[in-house]
């Protein structure tokens, strides 16, 4: 099938080129995102694999549907950035990657809570620079300490898995209890009373219409004081402003970030040669006790491989049986 590849970088080129070897799609990649403006790009594809920071609302979807665009590959797992209504009324199949390998953004979810718990990424310059001294490099221990997970999907239970080792207190919260995290001992608790107990809080719930800006003023002000905050799973779950006054004020003690709500004008692309002109994520910078990566977290071999695979056993369905394989469907949005 002719595809095109929307916002494709090297890995995806590399990732994807070799595993079409044995597949044969005619995959043609652009380096620019979807958007309005590049919406015509695509014309004559009748497939369009897209990522996070692609916009499918419903402008973007009309011109695809009247260009003849059928099916939209999203190679993530995530899909806010789809109009699934939309797409649904223009008779538009949209699949995605529902899993392909959760571990990979539970372990940096880990990673960050470690860097920031013991200051690594500022050691890591202090030694560099001959600076052997402590004072500020103070910890904690993760034994013994209550983590609350928000969403405990495929990521979530991941997170769970790794953070037993650690002798940690687990608890969740998600409308839907997973066994998994019942058996690994985690306890489903209220929101509120997760938000009242735990040290760290980290988040791998969707963004949907019931998380967008879940972490907001009336949020932080239940959590306990010097709470870290964790978010690998979409930006505009927290209301950064809000976490920045928590910052300001130290009722939040650190935060780790790989995504973020405005990351479309930024992540992905080296724009160190650049001023940034986004004041608020210019504010996040300038916290010691801020860990910020640009939405990294599905980043490893393993989850590439796999998320090429996946991607195009999807459209290779879709081309033989007219059918869609991980379709996104307007009820999944509710069940989420
Ligand atoms: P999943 O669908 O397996 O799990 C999501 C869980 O969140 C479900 O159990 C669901 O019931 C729960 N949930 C839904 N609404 C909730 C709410 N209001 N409060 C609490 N829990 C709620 O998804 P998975 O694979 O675990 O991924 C989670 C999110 O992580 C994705 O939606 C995506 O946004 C993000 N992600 C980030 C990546 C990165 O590179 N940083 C890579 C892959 C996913």
């Amino acid at each position: 099938m002719r595809v095109a590849v929307c916002s494709a970088q090297s890995y995806d080129r590399q990732f994807f080129t070799a595993a079409n070897q044995n597949v044969g799609h005619e995959l043609i990649f652009f380096d620019s995102h979807l958007c309005h403006e590049t919406r015509r790009m695509v014309g004559d594809f009748p497939a369009v694999c897209v990522f996070v920071n692609d916009t499918l609302d419903v402008t973007v979807l009309e011109t695809l549907a009247m260009q003849g665009t059928r099916l939209i590959a999203l190679r993530c797992a995530g899909f806010n950035n789809v109009d699934v209504q939309a797409a649904s009324s223009l008779g538009l199949c949209v699949v995605r990657v529902p899993a392909y390998s959760p571990h990979s953004v539970a372990e940096h979810s880990v990673g960050l809570i470690l860097v920031l718990n013991r200051h690594l990424h500022h050691a890591y310059n202090r030694v560099r620079n001959g600076n052997f001294a402590l004072q500020g490099l103070l910890g904690f221990e993760l034994r013994g300490k209550t983590i609350g997970i928000v969403g405990t999907g495929r990521i979530g239970v991941a997170v769970a898995q790794i953070l037993r080792g650690f002798g940690c207190r687990l608890i969740a919260h998600d409308p839907r209890e997973n066994p998994e995290c019942i058996s690994l001992g985690v306890e489903y608790v209220p929101l509120e009373e997760l938000y009242a107990e735990s040290d760290i809080i980290t988040l791998h719930c969707p963004l949907n219409p019931q998380t967008h800006r879940l972490i907001d003023r009336a949020a932080i002000s239940q959590m306990k004081r010097g709470v870290m905050l964790i978010n690998t799973s979409r930006g505009a779950v927290i209301d950064t402003q809000a976490v920045i006054e928590g910052l300001k004020s130290a009722k939040i003690g650190s935060l780790g970030l790989d995504v973020y709500e405005q990351e479309g004008d930024l992540f992905f692309q080296d724009l160190s040669d650049r001023v940034i002109q986004d004041d608020v994520f210019g504010r996040l910078l300038t916290f010691p006790n801020v860990l910020i990566t640009g939405h990294q977290g599905f980043f490893t071999v393993e989850a590439l491989s796999s998320i090429a695979q996946t991607t195009l056993e999807n459209i290779t369905v879709f081309e033989r049986d007219g059918t869609c394989q991980n379709e996104v469907k307007v009820d999944l949005l509710r069940a989420d």
